[in-house]
């Protein structure tokens, strides 16, 4: 009895968006199987998908905005920014993180399909000598934060069904990382049903699931809100939320600098750039569009523009995204009550799908369109913004592609981090051999001026070395 009025209940959602074909195998269905499609079908917004289909809610087309993108106003690289010096910067971020209002929100839910790992992408083994895992390297990053400031920091970890019950049991079965049960939160993005791209019906990856993919990291807004963290860190009296990508080892959790630039400046969203080693780099464009900031994603800056030069050769559009920004958690809270309205980016994929007949497709061409939306369309909606420029070579190693590929591997990030920690020996006078790796734990030196403070004297590293 409970099940057919189920049934029902299920085609009145369904019908008025012309999705009935979700529940055409539902009477070969076990209980279980029919419990699972009928959770599926609930979380599905239909309004939603129904006017995704017809084209609305999308960002605007790039391209129309893209003509008038000029360079953003950018704290330069270690100096000055209307009147406050890099160590004003780092007063103020060390005493806003000492007092305990600064937590770090990891972005975990990601697929990592470029990468061929078939686990979620935290767990991957990266540390160049210690072979730590990207979980770990943020985790020791943010414990050399907390001994440095004395202060607890809580780590906000989103994952989403992709990758959510992996990683708990990750968190379980190593401990939490030595984080404490009150410094480590799991909570889980929302999904998006992919949709054929000629017909604007969603698809199904089985009889009794719908092709649901992550919906992007800036699913992250409202999972904050329905996840109860936000709430939580209210009243934990968190008012500024550091944000990485867990695919960035280099990341410092936390960087007191780039806080304390955003206090400063009285920012409600900060974001960290580098500048782009060449035009069409595949990295966000951060520009500044009738007095906003904006992230143009690589792809849909033309090439006329992303290759325009100043006088000195330098590109105009130079300052690349590396997804490292700072939030206040009012703006969040604030852009939370109208998540809703952070657009959608589409992505043509091939999907393989079930049809009604039960047949499975594996399409070799794109047939469906995947729905995201981006963080950084936050930008554009805050009143105050503030650019702060970064050395890539001290906070950007993302591990994207597979090994074999030509940039952001596993190879070129443990590369970067070995040089990185061997320039803050050879810094405090040390000679590291060529070829030799080298890796530093946040606990032993989070910086090259603690590496300084810590040797003594003078010493060459002749074997991959881990200081810990
Ligand atoms: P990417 O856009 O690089 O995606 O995510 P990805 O899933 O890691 O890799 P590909 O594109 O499938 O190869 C950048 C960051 O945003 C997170 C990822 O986990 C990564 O840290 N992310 C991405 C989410 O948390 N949720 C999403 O829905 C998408």
């Amino acid at each position: 009895m409970e099940r057919v009025a189920s049934l029902d209940s299920l085609r009145n959602l369904c019908r008025p968006a012309g999705q009935e074909h979700l529940l055409a195998h539902w009477d070969r269905l076990t209980e279980p199987q029919q419990k699972q499609l009928a959770s599926q079908i609930d979380s599905v917004d239909f309004g939603l998908v129904t006017g995704l289909a017809a084209g609305e809610g999308f960002a605007s087309e790039a391209a129309e905005i893209a003509n008038r993108a000029e360079p953003p106003e950018a704290v330069p690289l270690g100096s000055h920014y209307r009147g406050f010096s890099p160590q004003d910067a780092l007063e103020e971020g060390n005493r806003i993180i000492a007092a305990g209002k600064v937590a770090m929100i990891l972005v975990a839910g990601g697929q990592g399909t470029r990468l061929g790992f078939d686990q979620p992408k935290g767990m991957f083994p990266i540390g160049p000598v210690s072979g730590r895992t990207l979980f770990e390297m943020h985790v020791d990053s943010l414990k050399g934060a907390m001994k440095r400031f004395g202060v607890s920091i809580p780590l906000l970890i989103m994952t989403s069904p992709a990758t959510d019950a992996l990683t708990r049991k990750y968190f379980e079965e190593n401990d939490r990382l030595g984080l404490r049960e009150d410094e480590l939160i799991l909570f889980q993005q929302g999904t998006m049903p992919a949709i054929d791209a000629a017909t604007g019906r969603i698809l199904m990856d089985s009889p009794f699931e719908l092709a649901l993919s992550p919906d992007g990291h800036g699913g992250i807004v409202s999972a904050l809100v329905k996840s109860g963290v936000m709430e939580t860190m209210r009243s934990r009296g968190i008012e500024v939320l550091f944000y990485a990508q867990v695919d960035n080892p280099l990341v410092r959790a936390c960087d007191p600098i780039l806080i304390g630039y955003h206090r400063l400046a009285e920012s409600q969203m900060t974001t960290q750039v580098v500048r782009k080693r060449f035009a069409k780099e595949r990295v966000g464009n951060v520009v500044q569009i009738d007095g906003r900031t904006h992230i143009i994603e690589y792809s849909d800056l033309p090439d006329a523009l992303a290759e325009q030069t100043l006088p000195d050769g330098s590109l105009k559009l130079w300052a690349g995204n590396i997804a490292v920004h700072v939030f206040d958690r009012a703006f969040l809270e604030q852009a939370a009550c109208d998540a809703e309205a952070l657009p959608f980016h589409r992505a043509l994929k091939s999907v393989p799908y079930v049809d009604s007949e039960g047949n499975r497709h594996k399409p070799a061409t794109p047939n469906a369109v995947k729905m995201e939306r981006f963080v950084f369309d936050l930008l554009p909606r805050a009143r105050r913004t503030l650019v702060v420029e970064g050395d890539a070579a001290e906070v950007f190693a993302p591990v994207k592609n597979a090994e074999g590929s030509a940039t952001d591997t596993p190879t070129t990030s443990r590369q970067a981090i070995s040089k990185l920690h061997g320039t803050w020996l050879e810094q405090a006078g040390w000679k590291v051999e060529e070829g030799v790796q080298v890796e530093i734990h946040p606990l032993w030196a989070w910086d090259a001026v603690e590496v300084r403070d810590k040797i003594q004297g003078q010493g060459v590293v002749l074997a991959d070395t881990y200081f810990t």
